[in-house]
């Protein structure tokens, strides 16, 4: 049996496998199966009302997940999946509320992994597939981090070696009223534009359906991580250095600054890599046994707003 034909053994028997994605891994579950999802908020130590991911196969398993499909979502996933979007719909009547939070709306997604695309091709149904992190910390990009951070409360890992993306799908709600992005991604708000003829707005709306990922404090290292313009990381390094704190800076130069207590991280100056890298380079500061993480803010740029937004939350919930 190849470890794919094991997997979805294990997924069918109602125990939790996690998976690559393009994306991040994730820890996934049969859709259907109500013990298995609760596996799920077990083993993440997640808040029983968040909503889940439905990972699919392909586009023409829409239908048994949603109704009212607007012509948009057909046309972004004809466009976009299998890869890095998520489309909130209208949920099916049949959907577990365990999926939909008890929301009337419903996570879905085709990923870019071949082994994510064999898996669920032999399953042949939904998978729901948080990242497969404990809540609120570090999303894994590696099949060693997942094992790391949920051990023996995952029945298998498929390794699938890094992540090509790095960080989470765009969330794009179509559920009612103009798209809106909900969670920023590398999918762009540019790329959804050209596609859709128009551009989505950002942001929920207070009807709009929630997204965990939004909260404010969220993808946090344990060690306290400062964010501040590159021109200001030499003189707030400096102060903590005299204070006695042990630095480890996040940034694409070095500090002209040598001191035993400040360390290094090189950052890339590309928005796409500077993604790829972020959450294993967040592990390996996290590790240094420093006392203050400073990361260079990036530019003030579309093409950098996925990145921020979880460079942001990963600030606010080390504090
Ligand atoms: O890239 C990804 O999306 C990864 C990989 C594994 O596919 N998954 C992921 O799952 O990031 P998770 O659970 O860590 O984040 C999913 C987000 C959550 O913030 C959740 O609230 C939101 O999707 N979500 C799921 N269903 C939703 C719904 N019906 N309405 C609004 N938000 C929803
Ligand atoms: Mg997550």
């Amino acid at each position: 049996m190849t470890d794919v034909s094991r997997a979805a053994a294990k997924l069918r028997a109602g125990e939790l496998v996690a998976f690559p994605t393009e994306t991040v891994y994730g820890l996934g579950a049969d859709a259907c199966n109500p013990l298995a999802i609760a596996k799920i908020f077990a083993a993440k130590g997640r808040p029983a009302d968040h909503p889940l991911i439905v990972h699919l196969p392909d586009a023409s398993h829409l239908e048994r997940w949603a109704i009212d499909i607007p012509d948009a979502a057909r046309t972004l996933a004809a466009a976009f999946w299998p890869g890095p979007l998520t489309l909130i719909l209208r949920r099916h009547p049949a959907v577990l509320d365990a999926i939909t939070g008890g929301q009337d709306s419903v996570g879905l997604r085709v990923p870019n992994h071949p082994l994510a695309l064999q898996l669920l091709r032999e399953f042949d149904g939904g998978v729901a597939a948080p990242s497969a992190n404990r809540f609120g910390r570090v999303s894994p990009t590696t099949a060693a981090h997942v094992r790391e951070e949920l051990g023996d409360a995952v029945a298998l890992i498929l390794d699938g070696g890094a992540c090509a993306v790095g960080i989470e799908s765009t969330i794009l709600d179509l559920s009612g009223g103009e798209p809106r992005i909900l969670r920023p991604g590398m999918l762009d708000a540019a790329a959804i534009g050209a596609v859709l003829g128009r551009s989505p707005e950002f942001g929920g709306t207070q009807t709009a359906p929630r997204v965990s990922g939004s909260l404010e404090a969220h993808y946090a290292p344990r060690t306290p991580l400062q964010l501040a313009p590159a021109v200001e990381l030499a003189e707030i390094a400096r102060k903590a250095l005299v204070a006695g704190r042990r630095v480890a800076v996040l940034a694409s130069q070095p500090l002209a600054l040598g001191h035993e207590n400040l360390a290094w991280c090189p950052a890339s100056e590309d928005a796409a890599q500077f993604a790829h890298d972020l959450y294993a380079r967040l592990r390996e500061l996290d590790v240094m046994g420093c006392d203050l993480i400073l990361v260079a803010a990036p530019p003030d740029d579309d093409s950098w707003r996925a990145v921020a937004d979880r460079l942001r939350r990963a600030a606010a919930g080390s504090k």
